[in-house]
């Protein structure tokens, strides 16, 4: 099936990006025709400041490359170098009712957040579609949050099928299911927005630092503790092997044991897991170019599918076609 995703560049990524989609994503490529890009003309839509731009979708590069995108199997790309799929955008945006856009709650959450109510946040699951349809995609693997602009590009393909003939299938959504929602140090979910992440690619140093500022509880070290209100139990969870978790659970349910001693195995285990691909994203930080190189080649290959549907969908509106 060809599988297709667009990834937000917005920094860094943290481990609850990893453990909450990027893994089962990344897993998705093995058995699948992948089509994974970085979504910089939606990035746009919140007018993120250029440097930043620039140096965000580096970074989300590096680390899916680091993290196992295999770019030989995985087309994998920047969005803006396949400038088809906003010709795309507006062409559809000419079937799309106003009514479907306004029903969307990303863009009324957005607002409600403070961002500016601009026509690219409003048309945004627009280019959405446009994104998904331009390469046929038959999955879409997103997130519970992503689900309403699956529904919003199913119905734009068909209103466009309707009006000009079967071009689109009629893409499904894979919903990734977390793990389990990973808490940030603060115990709410970890998200960038909070300031409560651990990036994946910190210095282990740090990533110390912060795991041993996880809250917890008062409990005395001597009390039974309970693992499922405890967050570093939580996040012990990700990387500890289930015999090694259980043992955790017996040792919180007897007491004796403080949380210390679990955030210390919690650094310990988190450390291990990304060691190997923190030394492949040494390397990428030390050769960007290499890492530009993988990007326009992705694009290369993506544009020649994204030209080929283009032409197809010009000539069925009625303009020239090359
Ligand atoms: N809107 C998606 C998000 O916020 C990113 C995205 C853009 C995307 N285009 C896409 C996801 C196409 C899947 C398919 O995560």
């Amino acid at each position: 099936m060809r599988v297709l995703s667009g990834i937000q560049p917005s920094g860094k990524l943290h481990i609850g990006n990893y453990f909450g989609a990027m893994r089962q994503n990344l897993q998705l490529q093995a058995e699948n025709e992948g089509f994974y890009f970085i979504a910089d003309y939606h990035a746009l839509t919140t007018n993120p400041k250029p440097d930043d731009l620039r140096q965000y979708c580096l970074d989300v590069a590096m680390d899916y490359l680091a993290l196992g995108l295999d770019p030989e199997k995985t087309v994998f790309w920047r969005q803006s170098d396949v400038p088809e799929v906003t010709e795309l955008a507006w062409i559809l945006s000419c079937v799309t009712p106003l009514g479907l856009l306004q029903r969307c709650t990303t863009y009324k959450e957005k607002v409600s957040q403070g961002l500016s109510p601009n026509n690219g946040l409003f048309a945004y699951p627009v280019l959405q579609a446009a994104d998904i349809l331009i390469f046929k995609s038959q999955l879409v693997p997103v997130g519970a949050d992503q689900k309403q602009h699956i529904e919003v590009t199913r119905d734009i393909a068909q209103r466009f099928n309707n009006a000009y003939g079967e071009i689109f299938p009629l893409p499904a959504d894979h919903i990734i299911e977390s793990v389990a929602v990973v808490p940030g140090i603060d115990g709410r979910k970890m998200s960038k927005s909070y300031d409560n992440t651990i990036e994946i690619f910190e210095p282990e140093s740090s990533v110390k630092k912060k795991v041993m500022q996880i809250v917890t509880d008062s409990t005395p070290v001597d009390a039974a503790k309970d693992p499922d209100k405890c967050n570093v139990f939580a996040l012990l969870g990700l990387v500890a092997s289930p015999q090694e978790l259980s043992e955790w659970q017996d040792r919180y349910h007897k007491g004796g044991t403080g949380y210390g001693e679990a955030k210390k195995r919690l650094v310990e285990l988190l450390c291990e897991f990304f060691r190997p691909y923190r030394k492949k994203r040494q390397e990428l930080e030390n050769n960007p170019d290499s890492v530009e190189k993988v990007l326009l080649n992705g694009a290369a290959r993506a544009r020649k599918i994204a030209r080929e549907t283009l032409n197809e969908v010009r000539k069925a509106v009625g303009l020239r076609v090359e």
